[in-house]
């Protein structure tokens, strides 16, 4: 079986960082927006490092502006990811961007993603769930507004709560009280912590808002002790090796902690973050492990059962993916 056949389990994605920026400028178009900026003349985004990085997704964002948007949007992303044998896939998606947190609007958002994610299961047997996510550089009380979202429609679909954007702006502990919440709902918990931040945001994550995954996590590999907690606690990191790459966190493939962190006992999968941001699928991320570690079908099997177990889905969608 190729790569590209070889089922796989994807449990860090953002919807609207996986849009294909073709679909982006279609929309831009039907709308009257000029995006012009955002786009190389090649048609990839353009971005200078990773807080640009932030602003060009905000702005190629700007354009989905209604739940039919979003629908079309999922319906996009889950082809593409099934071409590249995505079995099942949870991605990240914020109340901030679909309808500004008001909670009924957010439902109408939901229930045209949750539509198109079950016409595209039934189409390629993809199996999709949702992780709300508060955007760290929006603060801590828009924050808030999106838990109370994810309380509101926390349940077979939406499974999960967690935090993403600028790692250098505020503290976990900020969050504290929206991951509460979203724990009180019955939610499961994951943080972005350890990609631009080092070792102590990992732990502040941890300690703060007491999550059960970390988004990155890839930085504590520069505290070994805090490594060795990781793999005793059962922490599970959703690495996005390609990712890190083509942010410069690590200069080159070979130098990803990512196989050091596995041998280390650690927890580990992996996801592509931002795929077309980052010129990447989830076929290229395990053609780049083959090649930089020597991974092969005993390891992609092991990372597949780690997303198993770590994904944040009921035992009866487990079983459908096993
Ligand atoms: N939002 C989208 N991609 C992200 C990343 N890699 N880190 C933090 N926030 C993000
Ligand atoms: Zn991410």
């Amino acid at each position: 079986m190729s790569l590209s056949e070889l089922p796989k389990l994807e449990l860090h994605l953002h919807l609207e960082g996986a849009a294909p920026p073709a679909f982006i400028r279609g929309l831009a178009k039907e709308k009257s927006v000029d995006l012009s900026g955002i786009f190389r003349e090649d048609g990839s985004y353009a971005y200078r490092d990773f807080v640009h990085f932030l602003s060009v997704y905000e702005a190629a964002t700007s354009v989905l502006k209604s739940p039919e948007d979003y629908a079309r949007l999922v319906t996009a992303v889950l082809e593409e990811s099934a071409a590249h044998g995505v079995v099942y896939c949870e991605t990240f998606v914020s109340p901030d961007f679909c309808g500004g947190s008001d909670v009924g609007a957010w439902r109408e958002y939901l229930h045209a993603m949750q539509d198109a994610a079950d016409r595209a299961e039934a189409q390629h047997g993809i199996i999709l769930r949702g992780i709300v996510t508060c955007i760290r550089h929006f603060g801590p009380e828009k924050a808030k507004a999106s838990a109370r979202c994810a309380a509101e429609t926390a349940g077979d679909w939406i499974t999960g709560f967690g935090i993403a954007g600028d790692e250098g702006q505020g503290k976990p502990r900020d969050f504290a009280y929206s991951f509460d919440m979203a724990r009180e709902a019955g939610l499961r918990l994951t943080a972005h912590a350890g990609e631009w931040g080092g070792p102590q945001s990992v732990k502040d994550a941890l300690d703060d808002l007491k999550v059960e995954r970390i988004g990155h996590g890839v930085r504590a590999i520069e505290d070994l002790a805090l490594v060795d907690r990781l793999a005793e606690d059962g922490i599970t990191l959703e690495v996005c090796p390609g990712s890190n790459v083509t942010l410069g966190v690590y200069p080159k493939w070979d130098q990803h902690p990512i196989q050091k962190l596995r041998e280390r006992g650690v927890k580990v999968t992996v996801s592509t973050d931002d795929p077309p941001f980052f010129h990447t699928t989830m076929t290229r991320e395990y053609e780049e492990l083959e090649r930089a570690f020597g991974w092969g079908a005993a390891d992609f099997h092991e990372i597949s059962q780690t997303a198993l177990a770590a994904a944040f889905c009921d035992e009866d969608t487990k079983a459908k993916i096993a």
